[in-house]
């Protein structure tokens, strides 16, 4: 097969709204649309993640109770896992505005001061990726965190002053899927931190059941399983696989999801019953046919590939580690027992031909 056909075929149909893989943790436009209304209302609709939302309901009565602000809290895991869900449910339950903005377009101090100064007491402001926050913009968050309070220095040299700006007592929520990134003075400015953790299957269930409910989409236990156990633990990924098997059963199956009409989906689209890939089997492949089960440098497999190393060990190499299909050692990449039996029970030929 031709080599843009392949990468063609691997990556799915042409679809500029949709994400690239379909197992693609990362928002897309397509999750953009649907995602509103597909998003938990309450903290009842909110499935899993039980420590975490009980100590969120916790700190928020507690603080209405005195009357006092919300502790500004920190959110950081994975994508998809829920992180601004649950800022604009503490919004919600707070019963204040929900203003949410994000590190990469807040470039200057002045992008944050229209916002600080247009906050009421009690709102959440909701800063996603906050690690990519720049320097100058963050140490001007520091006061507002703190004291609520602004400074800025008005007028230069001799004459510069800086002067004070109150703020309401507002509640800052910051998520990052990279705590790692993040400053220790900024971090250290958060009463409340909470790490989110990929889902069981038994929870992505409910999730999938509650979503076809929402979607109006008549789904079997069965048929939830079958797509919550490919969603590798993520509830985006969950709620996108649901949409593709269900566009499947209205021309399949009556609109009907079972777990053979998910699996037959599920299977065209490549995904197979552990939740990997194309990319994903053709990268295991790639170890274990083209350098005898490794180890091998990430070079190596990308070249193989026609991936860009980034990007594979990015987006493909972490869920595999993880799962126990590849391990790293000093010397690269080696296959495990689970990969050669993965690959031995999923292979993508004949039907599909050799994609790489
Ligand atoms: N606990 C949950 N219960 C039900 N649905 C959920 C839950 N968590 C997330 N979802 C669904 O998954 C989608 C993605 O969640 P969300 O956008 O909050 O993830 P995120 O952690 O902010 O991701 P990112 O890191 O990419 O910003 C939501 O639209 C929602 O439909
Ligand atoms: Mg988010």
């Amino acid at each position: 097969m031709h080599e843009d056909t392949a990468r063609k075929r691997l990556i799915g149909p042409d679809d500029a709204q949709g994400p690239e893989r379909l197992v693609d943790p990362a928002d897309s436009l397509e999750d953009e649309v649907y995602g509103a209304s597909l998003r938990p209302r309450s903290f009842a609709d909110y499935v899993g993640q039980e420590r975490v939302v009980e100590n969120l309901r916790i700190a928020i009565a507690a603080a209405s109770k005195r009357g006092e602000p919300l502790d500004h809290i920190l959110f950081f895991g994975p994508p998809g896992l829920g992180k601004t869900t649950l800022a604009g449910l503490i919004a919600r339950e707070m019963g204040a505005n929900f203003r949410p903005t994000s590190g990469p377009t807040l470039e200057k101090p002045k992008d944050l001061v229209g916002i600080l100064t247009s906050l009421e007491d009690g709102d959440v402001l909701f800063i996603d990726e906050i690690h990519r926050l720049g320097r100058v913009v963050e140490e001007f968050l520091y006061p507002a965190m703190e004291d609520y309070q602004i400074d800025f220095v008005v007028d230069r040299g001799a004459y510069a002053k800086t002067l004070k700006l109150p703020l309401k007592r507002f509640t800052l929520v910051g998520a990052t899927t990279r705590a790692g990134m993040l400053t220790a003075p900024l971090r250290e400015r958060f009463g409340i931190v909470h790490h989110l953790d990929y889902y069981a299957v038994e929870e992505l269930e409910r999730i999938v059941t509650r979503s076809a409910c929402v979607l109006n989409v008549p789904i079997d236990a069965d048929g939830a399983h079958t797509i919550a156990a490919r969603s590798r633990g993520t509830p985006r990924i969950a709620n996108r696989l649901l949409r593709r098997v269900r566009d499947f059963a209205e021309v399949r199956a009556e609109g009907r999801i079972d777990a053979s009409v998910a699996d037959e989906a599920l299977r065209r689209e490549g995904v197979d019953d552990r939740g990997l890939d194309r990319l994903d089997r053709a990268f295991l492949r790639t170890i274990v046919e083209q350098y005898g089960g490794g180890p091998v440098g990430m070079g190596a497999i990308a070249a193989t590939l026609t991936e860009d190393a980034e990007t594979l060990e990015d987006v493909v190499e972490p869920y595999l580690l993880k799962h126990g299909f590849v391990v790293r050692t000093a010397s690269g990449r080696k296959a495990t027992p689970v990969a050669y039996r993965h690959l031995g029970a999923h292979s993508d030929a004949p039907e599909q031909g050799r994609l790489w």
